[in-house]
């Protein structure tokens, strides 16, 4: 299958850093399909030789194992084409459509990884040039919009040249092969789903939480802040898929429908519930990864000022008839301890004990990065007999998969496999606009309250688990994070 896909923002960091390296894996794993070009855009002047040379030298900044030799570079690279464009020139639209037109790819997908600001005028722009043919994918990168009001307004600039089905909004999170395993474990197996409902589960706690500060995205990043950057869209989706009802076929359509519903169950948050079950933090100096770090007030282009949050933890139930009363605690946060992405199910306690004690409550860990694995965490009985002969007492064990392990050779990164999809026209990892318009809906009280309250995030030290007061939130129903288990 012949196909062009298009880069727009071909020099920035998101092409480098991300998407290259991915068409190169895809490229090297042999499932770019044959006869495949790669088009970058931008605005300066440069031959196909001399953006060649700009993408091998960047890829001595990506991982090691992703790094080309030099004869895999030298094949790659012919896939490899350049071409100058002033998003605002009409004219510019014309000659990119004469360049595609004339090979008349099958298929075409047109990559959105410029500034965000910059979508409304490209994506009118190609529906005025007519890159908008039914054989057109329009792929676009988060952030999409900042509110409810600025997401739709890109929807509506979408929708007024592009079908929906023509337009994939990428969450990368939905491309990381532990995510995508969230749905073979609870569909795919008859084990789980019999107990996946409020009878048999005390509550769900979902983290995602990293190293990094802001790095050089300082001014990007507090214009956002954690609420907007993770919640919004990775957190949800992760909740989505461990809350939504068994979908009735593997249709993208009948996935987004399951998700959309979950989306539109969640419990609206109130000024009141926001100052009650949402803590927002702001990260101090202190120590990642055994380095001594700055705060983020400290980092480069952040005002000395800034209210703006690096860390969210937040208590959330979803009304329906699954889940009702179960609290969902989500959870993420920048310079934390550690880099962890888990989903921590936690089970109730049995109804009634013949043994020693209550031991800890059955919990379920699905781990998705670094590691990529399931944790069953259990009691058992260690052997030999109790002491004066009273009741026996157990000991806590886990089932553990590691996934790398197990399928090592057929993991493939996020972007690569959402790269691969939407060239192939897979839209069941990509996020429908009514789910995304309903997550900045389900937000949006949480970003008014905080303009409205004068008090600033709360501080945590580089290298904690973010503000004591995560911790308060989630004691008040008697539960802890997963690391004070
Ligand atoms: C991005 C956020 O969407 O996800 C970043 O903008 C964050 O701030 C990143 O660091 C985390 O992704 P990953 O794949 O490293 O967990």
């Amino acid at each position: 299958m012949a196909f062009d896909l298009v880069l727009f923002g071909g020099t920035g960091d998101l092409t480098w850093r991300k998407l290259m390296p991915a068409l190169f894996q895809a490229w090297r794993h042999g499932k770019l399909p044959e006869g495949g070009r790669i088009l970058a855009v931008a605005r300066d002047e440069r031959s196909d030789d001399e953006y060649r040379r700009y993408i091998h030298e960047r890829f001595a900044a990506v991982e090691e194992a992703k790094q080309p030799t030099e004869t895999e570079f030298a094949q790659f690279a012919s896939l490899l084409h350049y071409r100058r464009m002033d998003l605002s020139q009409p004219e510019h639209y014309a000659g990119l459509k004469g360049w595609l037109d004339a090979r008349g790819a099958e298929t075409v997908v047109l990559f959105l990884a410029t500034a965000p600001n910059l979508f409304p005028v490209v994506v009118e722009q190609l529906g005025r040039a007519g890159l908008n043919g039914p054989h057109v994918r329009l792929v676009l990168e988060k952030p999409l919009g900042h509110d409810l009001k600025s997401a739709r307004e890109i929807n509506r600039v979408v929708a007024s040249a592009f079908r929906e089905e023509q337009a994939l909004r990428i969450d990368h999170y939905l491309g990381k092969a532990p995510v995508q395993n969230l749905m073979a474990l609870r569909f795919g197996n008859a084990l789980f789903e019999p107990l996946w409902r409020r009878d048999s589960i005390a509550s769900i706690q979902i983290t995602l939480a990293e190293t990094i500060g802001v790095g050089t995205r300082g001014d990007f990043y507090d214009r956002t802040g954690a609420l907007r950057d993770m919640v919004q869209n990775h957190a949800l989706q992760l909740l989505t898929m461990i809350a939504m009802e068994p979908p009735p076929t593997s249709d993208a359509d009948a996935i987004r429908d399951e998700k959309l519903k979950v989306l539109k169950s969640l419990k609206p948050f109130t000024p009141e519930t926001v100052l009650r079950d949402v803590v927002r933090g702001q990260y101090r100096s202190g120590a990642a990864e055994g380095q001594a770090v700055l705060g983020y007030l400290d980092e480069q282009k952040v005002p000395p000022d800034s209210r703006t949050e690096t860390f969210v933890a937040l208590r959330t139930e979803i009304q329906n008839w699954r889940w009702a009363g179960v609290p969902f605690y989500l959870r993420t946060g920048k310079r934390l301890a550690a880099r962890d992405a888990q989903i921590v199910v936690n089970f109730r306690q049995v109804p009634h004990s013949i043994f020693s004690g209550s031991g800890p409550a059955n919990k379920l860990v699905i781990k998705l990065q670094p590691e990529d694995g399931l944790a069953l965490h259990m009691l058992a009985h260690k052997g030999g007999r109790s002491s004066g002969g009273g009741p026996e007492l157990l000991s806590a064990v886990s089932l553990d998969l590691d996934f790398d392990r197990a399928f090592a050779t057929e993991r493939v990164g996020g972007y690569e496999r959402l790269l691969m999809d939407a060239i192939a026209g897979r839209l069941n990892l990509f996020v429908r606009s009514d789910e995304q318009e309903q997550a900045w809906n389900w937000v949006e009280p949480i970003l008014e309250a905080w303009k409205n309250d004068s008090s600033p995030p709360r501080p945590y030290a580089s290298g904690s688990w973010g503000p004591a007061a995560a911790s308060a939130l989630i004691a008040r129903d008697g539960c802890v994070w997963a690391e004070e288990a």
